[in-house]
């Protein structure tokens, strides 16, 4: 069966980072609907003339698959845009649970995480050799609860690259559980806001001192919290560290 709907990734904000694959699907598609909160808007002029453009950002689930169900029953193809990568904090599971219940044809094209972005503005390996060989990918809880085994304190204890997405707004907390759980209070640590759009802001700081630093620049979303010794410039100075990879 032919795909009647795309999720696609958009990428972090900047356009040019926007795959070529979903880029070629984009201009195809009949119904384009985006998250218009996160997404470059400048995506939508990409989309052919007579597709129809929903924001996605206002209307709830049901709202979504009512676009989606109405569109497929009238033999629509369907771009259905997220911010970053869909996999990530993407409420995509959701989506493809009623696709596959109602026997529509889908397929996920990925895109470049935020993390990504944030971690080239940062120009940071976050995979540092010596220093860390694990990202953890997590989020202090919220309206969407955090699993108990996964409270950041625990996630401390193991010094690991850490990168918190959905959190900026409880940094005081975030760094109050982290420092409780292992981290030390001078652990390098980076808040990126609109990683690779214009007004990108990159704020540096220990994570002792990172909420204040934070709380100056009124930073309220679209911000990720990197945590770890992985993130300190200085590595690149010292020239310490090299991985195995291009060792003869
Ligand atoms: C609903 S999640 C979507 C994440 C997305 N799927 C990704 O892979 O980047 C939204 C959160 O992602 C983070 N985020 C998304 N775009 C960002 C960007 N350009 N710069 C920094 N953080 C971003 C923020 O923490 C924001 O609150």
């Amino acid at each position: 069966m032919p795909v009647q709907v795309y999720f696609i990734g958009a990428g972090p904000g900047d356009v040019e980072l926007l795959t070529i694959k979903g880029k070629r699907i984009i201009e195809q598609a009949d119904v384009i609907i985006y998250a218009d909160s996160l997404v470059n808007p400048e995506i939508c002029s990409l989309a052919k003339q007579g597709a129809e453009i929903y924001g996605s950002a206002k209307l709830c689930l049901e709202e979504i698959t009512e676009i989606i169900l109405h569109s497929v029953a009238q033999g629509k193809v369907i771009a259905r845009i997220h911010s970053g990568d869909p996999a990530i904090f993407g409420a995509l599971l959701e989506q493809m649970a009623i696709l596959e219940n109602s026997g529509i044809s889908y397929e996920v094209v990925p895109g470049v995480s935020s993390v990504f972005a944030a971690a080239a503005a940062l120009q940071a390996e976050l995979t540092a050799p010596d220093i860390s060989q694990t990202v953890i990918i997590s989020r202090i809880t919220g309206r969407t609860k955090v699993p108990r085994t996964e409270k950041l304190s625990d996630l401390a204890s193991h010094q690991a690259t850490l990168v918190l997405f959905l959190s900026v707004t409880m940094i005081e907390e975030v760094v109050r559980e982290l420092i409780s759980g292992g981290y030390s209070e001078d652990t390098p640590t980076a808040v990126v806001y609109k990683a690779s759009w214009k007004d990108e802001i990159i704020v540096r700081s220990t994570l002792k001192e990172v909420a204040e630093k934070v709380r100056a620049y009124r930073i309220q979303n679209q911000a990720l919290i990197l945590v770890g010794k992985a993130l300190d410039p200085q590595l690149k100075a010292q020239g310490s560290t090299r991985s195995k990879l291009y060792e003869r």
